[in-house]
C-alpha cells in the first residue's frame, strides 16, 4: 500500500500564518501537524509516501527532504492551483500505479492512529473505505449515508441539511478502482474536483464502498480554534522531560518539556507545556497548554493556552491567552498607547 498526503491548498481561514507558510508546518505540542500525520502513516507500514504540495510552496520539502530522517520515502508532487482533491488523486495517477492507497488530508490530527482502519481495509479491500466519525454538526463535513449493513449508499459535501451524523475525517482508502472514477469527476459547484463526488460515482456504479468509524479524538486544523484545541489535546499526552536548564527559583508542576538549550529562570511553568530548543523564559509565567517553539524569548511575561512559533518574543507583557503567535512576533511595551505592527488579515483582541 502507498500513501497520498494533500499538503497544498490555500487555507484561507488560516490567514494570516497562511501567507507565509502551509498550515499543515503549523507545530501542535511541537511537531507540525504534517509530521504527526506521516508518523501515523509509517506506524501502519506504509513508507512509500507522495505528498501533493502547492507548486510555489518550497516550506514541505526543506522541512522533510527525502523522509529519511522518518524512516519513509518521500516524494512531491506539485499542484499548480488547489483544484480540489480528486485533482490531487489525478496528479498522483502515475505515483499510485495499481496499488490500494491511503488519502489522507495533511492538516488532519488523529492521535489514535489509523492502524486498526488500515488493516480492516486489507483485510475486505473493498473499492473503497472511509473514515467517518459521528458529530453533533456535519454541516460543514462531507457526509457519508450508510445502510444497515454499513455500506455507503450517499454522500453529501458540506449538506445544509445533513441526512446523517457521519462526518468524513479526511482519511480514505482505495484500491486502483477509483481512479477510473476521479478521471470521470469534473469540477462541482465550489468549481473543485471533489473526491466525495468520485467516491459517489463508485457507489453509483455499484462499487463496494464501506465507511469505517474511529472512535478517538479527531481534529481537522483549519481554524486557530482548531490548532488551539488540538494543541491542547496533544500536550495532554506529554511526559515531563527536562534537557535543557530550570533554576532553583523557578518552579515546574505538571508535564512540562524543557528542550535542550532551553532556559527557565525564576519562572514559573505549569504543565502541559513545552518550551522549546534554545528558548529563554525569565520572570514569567507560562501555561497549562502552552507551547515554545526554537528560539523564543519570554520576559517578565505570561503566557496560557497558547502557541509561540520559532524565534518569538514576548516582553513584559502578562494575560496573553488563547493566542497563536507567528514566527519572530514581538510583542512588548511602548510608550504607553497602543501601536500595532500587523500584517494583512491579523486579529488583535486588546484586554480594553
Ligand atoms: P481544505 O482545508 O478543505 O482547503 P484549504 O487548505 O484550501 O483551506 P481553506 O478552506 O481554509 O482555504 O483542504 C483539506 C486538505 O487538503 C488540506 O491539507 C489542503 C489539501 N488540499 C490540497 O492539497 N489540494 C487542494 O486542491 C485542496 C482543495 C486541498
Amino acid at each position: 500500500m502507498k500513501a497520498l498526503v494533500l499538503s497544498g491548498g490555500t487555507g484561507t481561514r488560516l490567514r494570516p500564518f497562511t501567507y507565509s507558510m502551509p498550515k499543515q508546518l503549523i507545530p501542535i505540542a511541537g511537531k507540525p501537524v504534517l509530521r504527526h500525520v506521516l508518523e501515523n502513516i509509517r506506524e501502519c507500514g506504509v513508507t512509500d509516501i507522495g505528498i501533493v504540495v502547492d507548486a510555489r510552496d518550497r516550506h514541505i520539502a526543506a522541512a522533510f527532504g527525502d523522509g529519511a530522517d522518518l524512516g519513509v520515502r518521500l516524494g512531491y508532487l506539485r499542484q499548480e492551483q488547489p483544484l480540489g482533491l480528486a485533482h490531487c488523486v489525478a496528479l498522483a495517477r502515475e505515483f499510485l500505479g495499481a496499488e490500494d492507497f491511503v488519502l489522507y488530508l495533511g492538516d488532519t490530527v488523529l492521535p489514535e492512529g489509523i492502524g486498526t482502519l488500515a488493516a480492516e481495509f486489507a483485510a475486505r479491500r473493498p473499492a473503497a473505505q472511509l473514515v467517518v466519525q459521528k458529530v453533533p454538526d456535519p454541516r460543514r463535513f462531507g457526509v457519508a449515508e450508510l445502510d444497515a449493513d454499513g455500506a455507503v449508499v450517499r454522500l453529501t459535501e458540506k449538506p445544509d441539511r445533513p441526512r446523517s451524523d457521519l462526518a468524513l475525517v479526511g482519511v480514505y482508502f482505495f484500491t486502483a478502482e477509483v481512479h477510473r472514477a476521479v478521471a470521470a469527476t469534473g469540477p462541482g459547484p465550489r468549481g473543485e474536483r471533489e473526491i466525495t463526488d468520485a467516491v459517489q460515482r463508485l457507489v453509483t456504479e455499484g462499487a463496494e464502498v464501506r465507511a469505517a468509524e474511529y472512535g478517538g479524538y479527531w481534529r481537522d486544523t483549519g481554524r486557530v480554534e482548531d490548532v488551539l484545541a488540538c494543541n491542547r489535546r496533544l500536550l495532554e499526552g506529554v511526559r515531563t522531560a527536562v534537557a535543557g536548564t530550570v533554576d532553583a527559583a523557578s518552579r515546574l508542576t505538571g508535564p512540562v518539556v524543557v528542550e535542550a538549550g532551553a532556559r527557565v529562570i525564576r519562572s514559573r511553568i505549569e504543565g502541559p507545556a513545552l518550551v522549546g530548543a534554545g528558548s529563554v523564559v525569565e520572570d514569567s509565567r507560562i501555561g497549562p497548554y502552552t507551547s515554545l517553539g526554537r528560539d523564543c524569548v519570554l520576559r517578565r511575561a505570561g503566557l496560557a493556552d497558547s502557541i509561540a512559533l520559532d524565534g518569538v518574543t514576548v516582553d513584559r507583557v502578562g494575560g496573553v491567552h488563547g493566542s497563536l503567535i507567528g514566527r519572530a512576533a514581538r510583542i512588548g511595551p511602548g510608550d504607553g498607547r497602543h501601536r500595532l505592527l500587523v500584517g494583512d488579515d491579523t486579529r488583535v483582541e486588546v484586554a480594553a
